[in-house]
Formats: C-alpha cells, structure tokens, sequence
C-alpha cells in the first residue's frame, strides 16, 4: 500500500468526517478552558474534579440539547452526576469518558428560548472523577457569564457531611441543602472516614487537616494516574467563601486520638484556616452524636468543642460561633444499620441549621444572583 500524503485538502476531508462522525460539533461548542463556564470545587489542570460537590455551573440561552465530552481520567465504568437545570431538583446522570447525552427537561420548566441555569457536579465521595473536555449545545444556544451568589459556603467535614449512603450523594447532603436553601453557593471538602488529625483512618492515608489543603481527596492513593497530591491554591475559590462551617471529629475519637489531643488538633487548624479566611465567621459544630434504637445518642468529645471555641475567642477571634447541635439526630433520622443520618435526617439537620442561621443574623438571598 502506498504511503497516503497528507495534504491540507484531505485533512479537511478528515475533520469534516470527523465532524459527521460524533454528529455534534455543529451546535454550541465550548472548550473546558472557556471562562464563561462557572467551576467550582476541586479541579486538577486536566481539568478532572475531586471531593464530591465539585463541579460548574452554565448561563446559557435557548439550549434544547446538551452533550458533554468527558476525558479519560474519568472514573470508569462512570461517575454519578448530579444536574439541575434552572434550580429545579437535581437528577442524576452516570458520566463516563466520552460522549454524554444531558437530558434538558421540556418546556415549561425549562423554556427554550430563555436563559437557563444549568448545574452539574459530582455526586459521591468517591468514583467521582469528571475530565471535562467539551460541552456542546444546539445550534442557535448561546452562552453567557454566570454571577455567582454574594453568599458562599465553605464545608469542611467527614462522611456526615459528604452524603454518604444516600442515593444522590452530597447532593442530597445537609451542607448542599444548606447551601440550595440560602441560594448561596457553596463547596463541600468532606472526606469519609477522615479524621481531622493527620494520621491514617479507614482508608484515608491523611486527616482532614492535610487533605483540606490539597487540591485531591484522599482517593488519589488509589488513583494509579493520579497518585500524588497538589495544593490547592484558594484564590481558585471565586468568590471566595463568606461563611466556613466545619463539622468534625467522629473518626477521631474512633482512632483513640484523646479529648486533649483533639483540642490541640482544633486550634491548630483553625489556626491555619484563619491565614486563608481572615475575617469570615467560622461555625463550629458539636456532634450531634450517634442515636441507638433504644433512644440513646452517644455523644463524643464532651465539653471540648466549647473549649475550642471558648480558646479562640481567648486568642482573640470574635468571629468563631459554636452550633449545638445536641439533640438534632434521633434514630429515626439515621440508618438503623450505619447511624449515618437518611434522606429525611439530611433535609432535618439543613432546616435546624438555617433555623439557627437566621437566628444569628443571616438571610437566605432572595433570588439566585443569576436568576433562571
Ligand atoms: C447509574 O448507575 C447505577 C449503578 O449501576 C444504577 O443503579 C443507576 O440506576 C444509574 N442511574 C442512572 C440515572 O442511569
Ligand atoms: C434558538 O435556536 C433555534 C435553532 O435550534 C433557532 O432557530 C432560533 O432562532 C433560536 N432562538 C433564539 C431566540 O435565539
Ligand atoms: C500510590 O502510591 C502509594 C505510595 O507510594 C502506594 O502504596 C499505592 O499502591 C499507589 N497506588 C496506586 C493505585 O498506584
Ligand atoms: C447544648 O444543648 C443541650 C440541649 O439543649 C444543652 O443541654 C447543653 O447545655 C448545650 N451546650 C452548650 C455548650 O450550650
């Protein structure tokens, strides 16, 4: 066989059977290094997602349909997506390299020649890698800048926080329902089974107190493209967060780190923390503990979240709250066999929480800064 030359006619050739080949490349394209696409979360330069909840945000106009071409670090066989369009509840769809149809709902909810908001992030606290390539939308789409909210939420947490066990993961989470009810927006850094001290726990080969800093959750151990860790650089956090709500030391006190130990933890991450967020109110949560059937909760770490806070307001810092969270958890607002809180015990702990918000002075905004 001869050798084919390449000539500029036959790779127009190519690229227009290219173009009929994947069928799509006539709408709307965008690039993942499009500015007018909103990311949010934890994003590696590929551009590849880590920590569930992480993810972006589109404006756009007159969209009908929507694909998304999706690189090959992308958890295989898939990775749970969760999707809402126009601030209607999240569905899911499995992700994986490729092509991906997103199925845009019809009108009226979704009115076509409308701008429209559309949301995608990962769901879960694992397998949750997208390699964001290309978007593609009709032909006649147009794309626009989103704003983001004035109010944005920093999580900081372990499987309490992440959505564990649930059947939409983070996003049916307490933190993300928070976030979804002050229309606010918001990032979720909890890591199953982490403690917050540095030290191997359930898989995790790092605390929280490590992880929070780096750009990867602790699944990158296990990640054979990806088996190392990168800082995060926080100016990437846009808008920066207004409010940090942290949750955490249930692992912890499983580890056997002691009541002083864990204090001492404590106050040197917020420590940290306060070098990146200097003025923004921190909430501290208590345990709401872990509720039996016969009505007991057993509550952990006694006393020393008031300590906590009690020592930092002693360093100096007005601007540390202590939420207490006692008696918030009953056992039926958990799995019976795993205590972690269900659908319903989520959707309660986010309504005690924005109760308590509002007590302390914040509003929910009243509409979305980029309205639907
Ligand atoms: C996603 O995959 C899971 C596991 O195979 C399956 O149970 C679920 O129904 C799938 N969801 C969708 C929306 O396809
Ligand atoms: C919407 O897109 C269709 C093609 O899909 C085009 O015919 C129509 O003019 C567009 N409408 C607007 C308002 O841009
Ligand atoms: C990642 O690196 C760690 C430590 O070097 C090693 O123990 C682990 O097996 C590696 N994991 C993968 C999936 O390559
Ligand atoms: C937390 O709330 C419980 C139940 O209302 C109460 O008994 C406890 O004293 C409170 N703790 C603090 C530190 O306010």
């Amino acid at each position: 066989m001869p050798v084919m030359e390449i000539s500029p006619s036959s790779c127009h050739v190519f690229l227009l059977l290219a173009t009929l080949a994947v069928g799509v490349v006539s709408g709307l394209t965008i690039q993942s290094d499009d500015a007018r696409i909103h990311y949010h979360g934890r994003w590696d330069d590929s551009p590849g997602t880590w920590w569930a909840g992480s993810g972006f945000k589109l404006h756009v106009k007159n969209a009908t349909t929507m694909k998304i071409q999706l690189g090959p670090t992308t958890t295989t066989p898939f990775a749970a997506v969760g999707v809402s369009v126009d601030y209607e509840p999240f569905f899911t769809v499995n992700a994986s390299a490729g092509w991906n149809d997103i199925p845009l709902p019809a009108a009226p909810t979704f009115k076509r020649s409308d701008k429209s908001v559309i949301r995608v992030n990962v769901e879960g606290w694992q397998n949750n890698r997208i390699n964001l390539q290309t978007i593609v939308f009709n032909r006649g789409a147009t794309l626009h800048p989103y704003k983001p909210s004035k109010l944005s939420f920093q999580f900081i947490g372990d499987s309490l926080s992440a959505g564990q066990y649930l059947p939409l993961g983070v996003d049916q989470a307490w933190p993300f329902l928070l976030g979804e009810q002050f229309k606010a927006e918001h990032t979720i850094n909890a890591q199953p089974g982490a403690t917050l001290t540095d030290i191997p726990s359930y898989g995790n080969v790092h605390g929280v107190s490590f992880q929070f800093f780096k750009t990867e959750d602790t699944g990158y151990v296990w990640t054979a493209d990806h088996n190392y860790t990168t800082p995060w650089d926080f100016r990437r956090d846009r808008p920066s967060p207004t409010h940090v709500v942290i949750h955490i030391g249930a692992n912890d006190v499983s580890q056997g780190v002691t009541p002083d130990q864990f204090v001492q933890e404590y106050l040197g991450f917020l420590k940290r923390l306060r070098t990146i967020y200097r003025t923004q109110p921190i909430f501290v949560f208590t345990p709401w503990g872990w509720p039996s059937a016969d009505g007991n909760v057993w509550y952990y770490y006694d006393g020393k979240y008031e300590e906590i806070v009690r020592k930092r307001i002693a360093l100096g810092d007005s601007r540390i709250f202590l939420v207490n969270t006692t008696g918030w958890v009953t056992f039926d607002d958990v799995f019976a066999d795993n205590q972690h809180p269900n659908v319903p015990g989520h959707a309660k702990i986010a309504n005690l929480f924005s109760e308590w918000l509002e007590n302390w002075g914040l509003r929910p905004e009243r509409q979305w800064a980029t309205p639907a």
